[in-house]
């Protein structure tokens, strides 16, 4: 394992009844001025919101509101929220929702410190952000972990570039299970596969051998696989839901991530096909994953062989890795049919032609972790496999 130094600092409230033991508890610390940030109105029909304002009012808060966040937030949106966190001299902004109202915050919560564009001040400058106004999360959707750790994934709409920024480190968590009840099926699967490509993703970096990270990390695959199958046939299940949102939260509080320098690549691959066509995040990676692990494996036959049978139960038997790993592979694409999931753009309801796909080819992130640093013609030729 690569020497590491791990810093945990978000509180996280789990299980029934969460959102309000965190709010009870954490009411004090928010100042006077609650900026309340939500998505485009999942929470007002669920009465989340309804409940969080009555809970704000009643302790003496004054409320902004912030909401009409979307999934896939743009730029504009996080400038718009930054300027009414200023305008309103917010002391707390409480996120409700999924990984799209997170992000969303974590760069207003940045941006409304800095005199200049955070944009300019991160990606031109290199420069990260020191000072930021408090937030803290309630889960409404869980999947992507976003309320776990700093990072930002924001769409501009206006360079086609869906990038990372580095903005708030959330306080605080709330991960009450019930509240993710009320998410579309599709769109609950879609997050449970984001969480196992997180897992994937960090697995598959390097170093790639026996270590204590990656035991926990496969574990956390096969936890996921078994409660989404539940959840297929009981989309009502708390019990599986529950482990789901947990599993989201392990897979993103940088416990897989240490001592490893992490892949990542089908993320780079679908933020930028997110950026150009608008698509579901963890749909988009259902279908990328196995078109970009058949052209990886070759690269890494024994840690893909290793997932193989230790995840998907492959008999390795009279077998090379190469064999194992690749019928893991399909036993993947398998799932993810069964699962309801996308298995090509086309299934997703989304097309690109070869000009789009060279552009987004010729824009994403290669990344340094990946069992094989790709060609932008590799990335071309996986996207047109994903048709
Ligand atoms: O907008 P509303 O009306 O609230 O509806 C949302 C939205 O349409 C709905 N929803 C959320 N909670 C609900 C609910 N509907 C009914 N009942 C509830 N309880 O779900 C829809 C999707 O929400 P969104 O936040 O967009 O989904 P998700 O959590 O999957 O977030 C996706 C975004 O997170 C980024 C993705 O790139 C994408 O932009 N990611 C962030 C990461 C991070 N910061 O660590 C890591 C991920 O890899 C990912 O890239
Ligand atoms: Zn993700």
């Amino acid at each position: 394992m690569n020497s590491f130094t791990y810093d945990y600092p978000v509180r996280n409230y789990f299980g029934e009844g969460a959102m309000d033991q965190a709010l009870d508890a954490e009411m004090g610390a928010m100042g006077k001025t609650v900026m309340l940030a939500y998505g485009g109105g999942s929470v007002k029909r669920t009465g989340v919101y309804g409940h969080v304002v009555d809970k704000l009012t009643s302790a003496g808060k004054r409320v902004v509101d912030f909401g009409g966040i979307m999934p896939n937030p743009t730029y504009e949106k996080c400038q718009e929220g930054a300027a009414l966190a200023r305008k309103e001299q917010v002391d707390f902004i409480l996120s409700v929702g999924g990984g799209s109202v997170f992000d969303c915050c974590k760069v207003v919560s940045a941006q409304a410190m800095l005199d200049e564009d955070i944009e300019t001040f991160e990606h031109a400058d290199g420069k990260m952000p020191s000072s930021f106004i408090p937030m803290g999360c309630i889960v409404t959707l869980s999947g992507t972990g976003a309320e776990q750790n700093n990072g930002a994934v924001i769409t501009n709409e206006e360079t086609h570039v869906k990038g990372a920024y580095l903005g708030a480190m959330p306080m605080w968590a709330a991960l009450d299970p019930a509240l993710t009840l009320t998410v579309p099926h599709a769109q609950f699967m879609s997050g449970a596969f984001d969480t196992l490509s997180h897992c994937m993703e960090s697995y598959f970096g390097s170093p790639r051998g026996r270590n204590v990270t990656d035991d926990i990390n496969l574990a956390i695959q096969r936890n996921v696989i078994r409660n989404m199958r539940i959840i297929a046939d009981d989309n009502q299940n708390l019990e599986a839901l529950s482990e789901l949102v947990y599993d989201s939260a392990m897979a993103e509080n940088g416990v897989l991530k240490i001592g490893k320098s992490t892949d990542f690549q089908a993320h780079m691959i679908q933020h930028q096909y997110g950026a150009y066509t608008h698509t579901n995040h963890g749909m988009g990676l259902a279908v990328i994953h196995p078109a970009l692990y058949r052209h990886l494996a070759p690269e890494a036959p024994a840690q893909f062989a290793r997932w193989a049978r230790e995840v998907w139960d492959v008999d390795a038997k009279g077998k090379d890795d190469l064999t194992v790993a690749l019928e893991g592979i399909d036993r993947l694409q398998t799932f993810i049919g069964e699962m309801g999931l996308p298995t090509s753009f086309a299934e997703m309801g989304s097309d690109a032609s070869d000009e789009t796909l060279h552009k987004i080819a010729d824009t994403c992130v290669l990344t340094g972790g990946c069992a094989k640093k790709l060609e932008r013609s590799e990335v071309f030729q996986i996207l047109t496999e994903c048709l």
